[in-house]
């Protein structure tokens, strides 16, 4: 499998205006993801021109539109900005807000983030989750929050110079600022003409080939209407239900998220399951149907294509489809999502036709006031028949919000084969459960050890076990293999 990744703006710039002025008159809004990182060329989108300098001044922003990703239109340069400093916050602050944090908290708010992070004001208005303590308070807990970091695990961290920028300026009590932040942004340069690569790209329109099957969020009894995502919400699971629209024998050559209402949408994820589910219901508070079910795939943002190589093909052998979808709106009435995923297949089986089988365990309780507590269960019949050597090409860890660590590993004759799925400690995210490509696909022979262990902290004052509702506790790995036919679909101590 091939992915790829690009800043999450890039798929967005299209639908959310990736440039739009603030109208408040408090300076232009630096057009997401930009700030000279990106470039509109190379990423062969040609969304956004590059950006040099930032475009804080109290002019026009720098920073061009591109039109059309993939086609060969170039992007326009963008008017230079001059200096000063609208925003009223120090430069290094207001840098590292721009760079790091305005993907989610720009002017419009993105991905279920609660409230812009762009100007002074926006530091000192309260904090949505406690009115008793200011914005720039909940900032200077959540950069330091161990479980939930700002930015979220699904970005990368905030390095040492950034984090010291806003610990000085938190430091101090978070004052305002008239500092001149340089020059002022100069012109964004051209966007490049997007080529056809199709890995430049995250959306449908980025796959090699035209999908043939959707399925996506939608209004209740209409499959074509959008979901009206109920508004104030901050945790709200939703399961979109879908009877199989796929052809036995037909396979998977290619899948990709689809980003509809991005201001609402957290991450969402695509279970398959024999469960009888009714075909285009909706069920609220989910949880998935049958421990049983499979995660098939997920994106939360930062989340890529998957497109599989040439020679294999994904068996979406199951009679139902579940897509569980987080949402966050405390603030848009029209909140209106059609997200989901569009898949490729082919009906012309590939050489190799993969499947989905589950590592792990559903026997264990992990104690009151844990720390790191270790779960572990042993596969060591992925083959069915006990012969057939197997390929795995992919992992797709699962557990809930306790969990901290992953691993699976793999022996042979106790010799060490190297870890099929590594999540250091530390750094699991429940809202980012990634598919990982294994590469070089890994050869299991019969009789091999595949060990999978679990971490996770348990800061109640309870036990918690295994079970399907987001507060109960998963330990599975998910992993694509080859031959289908010959694998155990649920190995280890699953039941
Ligand atoms: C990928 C999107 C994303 C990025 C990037 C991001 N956030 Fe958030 N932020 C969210 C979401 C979603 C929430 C609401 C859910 C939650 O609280 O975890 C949130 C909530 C918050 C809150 C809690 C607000 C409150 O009133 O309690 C703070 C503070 C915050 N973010 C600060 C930051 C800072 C500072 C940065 C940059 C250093 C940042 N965020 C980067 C998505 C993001």
């Amino acid at each position: 499998m091939r992915h790829s990744v690009v800043a999450a703006c890039i798929l967005f710039a299209p639908v959310i205006a990736c440039s739009s002025s603030d109208p408040s008159g408090s300076g232009p809004t630096p057009p997401i993801g930009a700030g000279g990182t990106i470039s509109g060329g190379a990423a062969g989108v040609g969304q956004s021109g590059s950006i040099s300098g930032n475009g804080f001044g109290g002019g026009t922003a720098g920073g061009g539109n591109g039109t059309s990703g993939g086609s060969n239109t170039s992007g326009n340069g963008g008017t230079g900005s001059t200096g000063g400093n609208a925003s009223g916050l120090p430069c290094d602050v207001a840098a590292v807000l721009q760079a790091r944090c305005q993907t989610c908290h720009g002017a419009m708010p993105l991905f279920g983030a609660p409230m812009p992070l762009v100007t002074y004001a926006d530091t000192q208005a309260p904090s949505r989750t406690n009115a008793s303590r200011k914005v720039w308070q909940a900032m200077s807990t959540r950069v330091h929050d161990p479980t939930s970091p700002m930015p979220p695990r699904s970005q990368p961290s905030l390095t040492t110079a950034e984090l010291a920028a806003l610990d000085a300026w938190f430091g101090a009590g978070a004052p305002s600022s008239m500092e001149a932040c340089g020059a002022g942004g100069g012109g964004g340069s051209d966007g490049g003409g997007g080529s056809v690569d199709p890995n430049a790209g995250v959306g449908p329109q980025y796959l090699p080939c035209t999908p043939t099957h959707v399925l996506t969020a939608h209004a209740s009894g209409s499959m074509t209407a959008k979901y009206p995502v109920p508004n104030p919400t901050s945790d709200s699971y939703v399961c979109f239900n879908f009877k199989s629209p796929f052809k036995a024998g037909e396979q998977a050559t290619a899948f990709a998220p689809i980003i509809g209402d991005a201001r609402v949408i957290h991450h969402w994820i695509l279970y398959g399951t024999n469960s009888n589910l009714t075909d285009g219901s909706i069920s609220n508070n989910c949880q998935i149907a049958s421990v049983a079910d499979t995660h098939i795939t997920g994106w939360a943002p930062g989340g890529n294509n998957t497109v599989l190589d040439d020679d294999v093909g994904l068996v979406l052998d199951y009679a139902f489809f579940q897509l569980q979808i987080h949402y966050n709106n405390q603030q848009y009435a029209d909140g209106a999502d059609a997200s989901g995923v569009a898949f490729c297949t082919t009906q012309t089986p590939r050489q190799n036709a993969a499947g989905i089988v589950t590592l792990g365990t559903m026997l264990f309780s992990i104690p009151a006031n844990a720390n790191d507590f270790a779960v572990n269960s042993t596969c060591s019949n992925l083959a069915s028949d006990g012969k057939t050597a197997m390929t795995v090409i992919g992992t797709s860890p699962h557990m809930h919000l306790l969990g901290t660590g992953f691993r699976t590993t793999h022996t042979r004759g106790g010799m060490d084969m190297g870890n099929l799925s590594d999540v250091p400690l530390g750094t699991w995210s429940f809202d980012n459960q990634k598919h990982y490509v294994v590469n070089p696909r890994r050869q299991v022979m019969p009789g091999d050890t595949l060990k999978t262990t679990c971490y996770y902290d348990n800061p109640t004052s309870s036990a918690v076990s295994f079970g399907t509702r987001t507060r109960d506790e998963m330990c599975f790995d998910f992993i694509t293999v080859y031959p289908y036919s010959a694998a155990t679909k649920n190995c280890s101590s699953f039941f």
